[in-house]
């Protein structure tokens, strides 16, 4: 494990090597954003601006990070976001992703269109699954979906409220991802100058939409996706997730807000908690950047829920760095894909390490014993 941190210390390092193995379509999907991906790159910008002015000469420290969120004790305040499309990224992703999450017990969210069913994944993950939703505009699935959630051991449900509708994604567009994949010259292309992905895509199989596969007449790859358009967003409101909130015994997090008056709605509405985020910069080019919307609506929910945080993490650094804010929680997507891409099935547990080993540090650093004391260093 050494020798692994010595060549990969960092996410960055990841990244690189991840672009490397992985076939364009796949790496386009993951990497891009939407539109000038000003959004993408404002995330991690204006992050990195965010200062801890440190605490000296406090004798030897043992910084603790563990967090307790609906009563239930992770190792860090680092959770996996969902990712939809998966097995694109790195075949057999899901389960990789799950396993790592629990080992390391932390928080794994699998979407609504990763490629393995909660059926599947509920019993590799254990008390370390979240379920995010979106939301299905037919009842009666939603119902369904929810009791098979449930059932697959999930207690914590995320409704992802920030795709309103689907974005332009231009960097996709013109790397031709398609599901299911378009077989031709470029497919071969890529596969064979791919091999370690290949290999893991021989090993797996092509990736399907198993959770939703019950709900599609004849489940081929096309009529699959063709139904995730037509089928899943696009309805969320209030009253839908005051309805959500009605079937769903759990705990219930809204994701995607930025806006401390959605916020205070979220609560209205019985949510457990709120997720800040703004989808990694996929959805929308002119959105602030996550980190700038976090401090507002901290300050408008005034302790009633925790809050959590994602997008633009890619250091403990960065990690310290929100929970100073006032975070209670953070999640990365794209991290942990990228360390699929470089390391395979190795990459979750390796990317967990670098966050949290940087996370410890920056405590050590800063003179922080505990998570909370974080917010005091913060420079305003
Ligand atoms: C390839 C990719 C697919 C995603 N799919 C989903 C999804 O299915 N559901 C969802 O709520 N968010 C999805 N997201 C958003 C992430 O959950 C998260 O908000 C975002 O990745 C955070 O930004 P980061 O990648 O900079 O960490 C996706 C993000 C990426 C990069």
């Amino acid at each position: 494990m050494a020798e692994m941190m010595d060549r990969f210390p960092g996410i960055d390092d990841l990244e690189r090597r991840a672009g490397r193995r992985m076939p364009r379509a796949a790496w386009e999907y993951l990497a891009s954003g939407t539109g000038d991906e000003a959004a993408m790159h404002r995330n991690i910008d204006r992050l990195r601006e965010v200062q801890l002015n440190p605490q000296l000469c406090k004798g030897l420290l043992n910084p603790d990070t563990t967090t307790t969120i609906f009563g239930q004790t992770y190792a860090a305040p680092i959770g996996i976001a969902p990712v939809g499309l998966t097995g694109l990224i790195w075949p057999g992703a899901d389960p990789a992703l799950a396993a790592a999450a629990r080992e390391a017990q932390i928080p794994h969210t699998l979407s609504t269109v990763a490629n393995s069913a909660p059926e599947t994944i509920g019993p590799i993950v254990g008390d370390y699954g979240w379920y995010q939703l979106y939301p299905p505009r037919d009842g009666d699935m939603r119902a369904d979906m929810l009791e098979r959630v449930a059932a697959a051991g999930y207690r914590t449900l995320v409704v992802t409220a920030d795709v309103p509708a689907p974005s332009r994604r231009e960097r996709q567009r013109k790397a031709h991802v398609r599901v299911p994949p378009a077989i031709g010259p470029r497919l071969v292309f890529d596969a064979a100058t791919h091999p370690v992905w290949t290999a893991a895509l021989l090993r797996h199989g092509m990736p399907g939409f198993e959770t939703l596969e019950k709900y599609v007449d004849g489940s081929s790859l096309k009529k699959l996706a063709g139904f995730v358009g037509a089928s899943l967003g696009g309805t969320l409101s209030w009253d839908y997730l005051r309805e959500v909130r009605e079937t769903w015994d759990g705990n219930l997090v809204v994701k995607g807000i930025l806006d401390p008056t959605d916020a205070r709605e979220c609560i209205n509405v019985g949510a457990d908690a709120v997720w800040v985020s703004n989808h990694g910069g996929r959805q929308l080019e002119a959105s602030p950047a996550s980190i700038d919307c976090l401090a507002p609506i901290i300050d408008e929910l005034a302790g009633a829920v925790p809050v959590f945080f994602d997008s633009g993490i890619r250091s403990g650094a960065d990690v310290a760095r929100a929970i100073a804010i006032g975070a209670d929680f953070v999640f990365c997507g794209r991290a942990f894909m990228f360390s699929l891409g470089a390391l395979g099935e190795r990459g979750p547990a390796h990317a967990f390490e670098i966050l949290h080993d940087g996370l410890v540090n920056v405590m050590h650093q800063t003179g922080c014993s505990t998570l909370l004391e974080l917010r005091d260093r913060l420079v305003t």
